[in-house]
């Protein structure tokens, strides 16, 4: 039984009421439809703090959609199945939501966003296919197009494989902030940019051996690196 959250009396507090009211079944095939969606309280802070004109992408769709559309942003959507986009737009129709600015692209993610132009976003939700190594992909390829400041939202981290995506970017101090763990949901701000040009390897504090020592930033441990690798060269060349 899924609790419902206190929600206002804008457009997007009233499609949640109507969302937890209704519970539609926006996923699978027709003969066997099902409910996927975001928590109650994920989807009540979506609709409490995406405002109009917000540029957003997620992969896979359901509640989220309807939750984005109703907020006005201008939203992409990365996803599969052509039913559900209809079954979202059906539902969106009835219930008074606009979806002119939601743009469906029937793919799977990993085909679809690499080389895809993304344009800058505000807000990135990563809940599309979620076997390895799709939601990396989804992270990977709408990374860099994700604005500073803006928000990341990657669902289900109870699964593995988004799990380690999770302790990932939690690791990588200096490039994201987790704002919050929402359930199973995890809501991350991004710092700054580039955030996937680690260089090497062991620049990324959750791929290191010194994992789990006193973090040290980014950008010293490759200062440090830097200097040392310059000195080693130097030694080489004395002895010659
Ligand atoms: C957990 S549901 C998404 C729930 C949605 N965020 C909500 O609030 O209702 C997963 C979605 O991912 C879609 N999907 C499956 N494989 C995908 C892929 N390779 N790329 C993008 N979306 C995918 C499914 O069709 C489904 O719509």
């Amino acid at each position: 039984m899924l609790a419902r959250c206190v929600v206002d009396e804008s457009l997007p507090g009233r499609t949640l009421r109507a969302l937890q009211d209704e519970r539609p079944l926006f996923h699978g095939a027709d003969h066997d439809r099902v409910n996927w969606q975001l928590g109650d309280a994920v989807l009540a802070r979506l609709a409490q703090r995406v405002e109009p004109g917000w540029r957003t992408l997620e992969t896979g769709c359901g509640y989220s959609t309807v939750v984005l559309a109703a907020c006005g942003a201008t939203h992409t959507v990365v996803s599969p199945e052509t039913a559900e986009h209809e079954r979202i737009v059906a539902w969106c129709a009835d219930h008074g939501v606009g979806t002119d600015r939601v743009r469906f692209v029937a793919d799977r993610s990993q085909r679809v966003l690499p080389g895809f132009d993304l344009g800058p976003l505000d807000l990135v939700l990563i809940d599309g296919d979620h076997a390895f190594p799709i939601p990396f992909l989804d992270w990977y390829f709408t990374a860099e197009a994700l604005v500073v400041g803006g928000t990341l939202v990657v669902d289900d981290v109870q699964i593995r494989t988004i799990g380690v995506l999770r302790d990932f970017l939690r690791a990588e101090r200096d490039r994201w902030r987790l704002v919050a763990d929402v359930g199973t949901t995890a809501v991350f701000e991004k710092l700054t940019s580039p955030v996937t040009d680690p260089s090497w390897w062991r620049h990324q504090p959750w791929a290191s051996p010194d994992r789990g020592r006193r973090s040290v930033p980014w950008g010293v441990r490759r200062l440090v690196h830097r200097r040392l690798g310059r000195l080693r060269r130097l030694g080489r060349l004395r002895r010659r």
